[in-house]
């Protein structure tokens, strides 16, 4: 299948996997870039500039396709070091950057004069045509489904996607919510070039987390998620558990005056205890509604395979079929 995205990027299939914090290390990456997408390496997993040039040339030991680097701009006091990451992504010859959290418009000069291509993520139409206008090269529409912060909009992806397909001139994937070919082809017909998917990655062979996290995932339904710092104007989608519930009890009872400080314990410092120790009770971990479609812990190859050919069922014969 050739789109805008898969002639951006140089790949074969138009899959992309976005950054995920605990989970984009160089083995999750590899594996969806040798499927024939687009991997991603989440830049802030890595403590520092060093540790991500070392994790870019490991992903590079491990495959010699095309694979991006995640950078969220977080609204944090103490910065992370983002020229040092932006450093070691050039050094790195890492040819895609995938935005987020943030205007990425300060820093993609360093990414033109490098040749390197930036997706940026958004949750809305107005930050999509933002995106566009400061010079970014493609978007990631990231809708109301998705796992991970959404927004404060609201707007799921089958309103969000034909609404950024009337903005936009340049390409755009649909990031929320996918899972399958039905996923691709639905995105394709609302105007996408392709599909980003975060938590269907996780529940595959290669997804570098514990195995209890991919159980998880198949055994959650479409109703098992949540969303969590509301209040905050920082809100996330995450997969319920007691920490979770007890989150959203503080959130009820302490109302608008609620701080960061009084949810510490269930959001800061969780990811790792979850993700690789699989400590499920741990605290609040990002996870989409689409674990509702999610029932089988297939390869990288396998699943972007199997997408790939019933999009190819769908359009060839059930569509196909009705026209
Ligand atoms: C566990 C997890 C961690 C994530 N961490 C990040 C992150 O650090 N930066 C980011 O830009 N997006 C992050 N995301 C969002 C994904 O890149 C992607 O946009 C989202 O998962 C798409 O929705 P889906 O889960 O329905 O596929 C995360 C998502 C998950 C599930």
């Amino acid at each position: 299948m050739k789109t805008r995205i898969t002639e951006l990027f140089g790949i074969e299939h138009p899959i992309i996997q976005g950054g995920m914090h605990y989970v984009g290390f160089a083995e999750m990456a590899a594996a969806v870039s040798n499927a024939g997408g687009l991997g991603i390496i989440t830049g802030l997993t890595q403590k520092t500039a060093a540790d991500l040039a070392n994790e870019i040339a490991r992903c590079k030991d491990m495959t010699d396709k095309p694979f991006g680097v995640n950078l969220t701009f977080l609204p944090t006091v103490n910065s992370p070091d983002y020229p040092g990451y932006i450093r070691a992504i050039i050094e790195g010859g890492v040819k895609v950057v995938e935005t987020a959290g943030n205007n990425p418009a300060p820093f993609l000069p360093y990414f033109k004069d490098a040749g390197i291509k930036v997706i940026h993520k958004c949750t809305s139409v107005r930050h999509s045509v933002k995106a566009q206008n400061v010079g970014c090269d493609a978007i990631s529409v990231d809708g109301f489904e998705c796992g991970g912060h959404p927004g404060e909009d609201d707007i799921p992806n089958f309103i969000l996607l034909p609404r950024a397909a009337e903005e936009l001139t340049i390409p755009f994937v649909a990031s929320g919510g996918m899972a399958d070919g039905r996923s691709l082809v639905a995105a394709l017909a609302l105007g996408a070039e392709g599909i980003n998917m975060g938590t269907r990655f996780i529940a595959t062979k290669e997804a570098p987390v514990h195995e209890k996290v991919k159980q998880a995932l198949v055994a959650a339904s479409e109703l098992d998620t949540r969303l969590v710092m509301r209040p905050l104007r920082n809100t996330e989608r995450v997969l319920t558990n007691a920490a979770v519930e007890r989150l959203l009890e503080k959130e009820r009872r302490l109302g608008p005056d609620i701080k960061f400080e009084d949810i510490i314990e269930e959001v800061a410092g969780v990811y790792p205890r979850i993700m690789m120790e699989g400590d499920m009770e741990a605290g609040a971990w990002s996870c989409g509604m689409v674990a509702g479609l999610i029932h089988d812990i297939p390869t990288c190859k396998e699943l972007v395979d199997r997408i790939m050919a019933q999009a190819d069922a769908i359009i060839r014969e059930r569509l196909a079929g009705m026209a």
